[in-house]
C-alpha cells in the first residue's frame, strides 16, 4: 500500500504527477490556509506533509500526526513549524533555501528602486488621470540610490545577495549580523560591520533579512524608528512580524521616517482596512519574494526531493532539523 501524503495546497502539475507515482496524496481544496480543525483531522493518518509558510504546524498538529515522518515546506522560512517539537517527535523537516536567494534579492532591489524613485506612485497618478503637467522642477522628485548608505540587517544568503546588487548601484553598505564576516570577506564584498543601533542610526535605507524567531519578534519598533534619519526608508522582504506594524504606521504618518516598502505583513493578506494601503510614502507587494516562474519551479522540485528523502528516513536535501 502506498504511503499517505497531505498537501495543504496544490503544487505544480509536474510535482503532483511525480508524487502520485509513489504516494497516495490528498490535496486540500478549500479555504486557504487550511482550517486547523481540518488539518488536525487530515494529518492523523498521513506519513508525509507538504505545507506552505502560512500553515501553522504547531504542537497540536504535530501531536495529532501520529504517523508523520517528514514535513516538506515550500519555503525558505520555517517559523510556521514548531521545529523543536518536531525533532522530539522524530519528524524531519525539509525547506527550500538557496534557489530563492536571487529572486528575493531582486525583489528587495525592485522595492528600493520603486520607493526611492516613486514608480508605483507615478503609475497611480497616471492611471487616475492626474498627470496634467510635464517635467516640473519639483514634480515627482525621488531620491538618488547611488552614494546612499544601505543597512542590511541579517547577512545570510539573501542579505549577501542584496549587498552584491547594492554595490553595483554605487551604494555604501553596512550590515549587522549575529556573526561578523572575516575582514577579507568584508573587503571583497565591500561591506562594513556595525552594531545594531548604528545600523539604524547611520542608514539611509534599512533592509531586513533576518529570520522570524522569538528574538526577532517586533524587533523593529518605535525605539528604532526614532533613531533612524527622518529621510530614511525601511524595506521588509523577510517576515511581517519582525516589524511592530502599528509603530511603523505611526512613524510613517508622523514622518519620523520617510517611507517603507513591504512585501510581508503582520497578518497576510492585508486588506484595504490596513492604513498602509492609504499611504503615499509606502510601496506594497503581496509576499512575492520568491515568486518567479523559474524559482517557484525549483522550489517545487526541492520540496518533492525533500519529501521523498524524509519518507524513507533519510535527511532531506535541505534539512532544518537534522
Ligand atoms: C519563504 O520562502 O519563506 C518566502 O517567504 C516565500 O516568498
Amino acid at each position: 500500500m502506498k504511503k499517505k501524503v497531505l498537501l495543504t495546497r496544490k503544487l505544480h502539475d509536474f510535482a503532483l504527477m511525480d508524487l502520485k507515482k509513489y504516494y497516495d496524496i490528498e490535496i486540500h481544496q478549500g479555504k486557504i490556509p487550511m482550517p486547523k480543525k481540518t488539518l488536525l483531522k487530515k494529518i492523523r493518518n498521513k506519513d508525509g506533509l507538504i505545507c506552505f509558510p502560512y500553515d501553522n504546524i504547531d504542537k497540536d498538529v504535530l501531536s495529532a500526526a501520529k504517523k508523520l515522518k517528514t514535513i516538506s515546506t515550500y519555503s525558505v522560512g520555517y517559523d510556521h513549524i514548531d521545529v523543536k517539537y518536531a525533532k522530539k517527535q522524530g519528524i524531519s523537516i525539509g525547506y527550500t533555501p538557496e534557489v530563492l536567494t536571487d529572486a528575493t534579492a531582486d525583489l528587495t532591489f525592485a522595492l528600493i528602486l520603486d520607493l526611492l524613485r516613486r514608480v508605483t506612485e507615478g503609475d497611480k497618478t497616471i492611471r487616475r488621470g492626474r498627470w496634467t503637467q510635464i517635467y516640473g522642477a519639483y514634480d515627482y522628485v525621488g531620491t538618488d540610490i547611488s552614494g546612499k548608505i544601505l543597512g542590511i540587517l541579517g547577512f545570510g544568503r539573501i542579505g549577501a545577495a542584496v549587498a552584491k546588487r547594492a554595490k553595483a548601484f554605487g551604494m555604501n553598505i553596512i550590515y549587522h549580523n549575529r556573526h561578523t564576516l572575516s575582514k577579507n570577506t568584508e573587503k571583497s564584498l565591500g561591506v562594513k560591520y556595525v552594531t545594531f543601533d548604528q545600523l539604524f542610526k547611520k542608514s539611509d535605507i534599512v533592509s531586513i533579512h533576518v529570520p522570524y524567531t522569538k528574538e526577532t519578534h517586533e524587533l523593529v519598533n518605535m525605539k528604532l524608528f526614532k533613531k533612524m534619519k527622518k529621510t530614511s526608508f525601511i524595506i521588509n522582504t523577510a517576515r511581517g512580524k519582525i516589524i511592530k506594524e502599528n509603530d511603523l504606521i505611526y512613524a510613517l504618518k508622523k514622518k519620523i521616517i520617510a517611507g517603507a516598502a513591504l512585501d510581508v505583513f503582520r497578518n497576510e493578506p492585508i486588506g484595504l482596512n490596513n492604513p498602509l494601503t492609504k499611504m503615499q510614502n509606502v510601496v506594497l507587494s503581496p509576499h512575492i519574494g520568491s515568486s518567479t516562474a523559474e524559482t517557484r519551479k525549483k522550489m517545487a522540485e526541492i520540496t518533492v526531493i525533500n519529501l521523498k528523502l524524509g519518507m524513507i528516513g533519510k535527511t532531506p536535501l535541505y534539512s532544518v532539523n537534522s
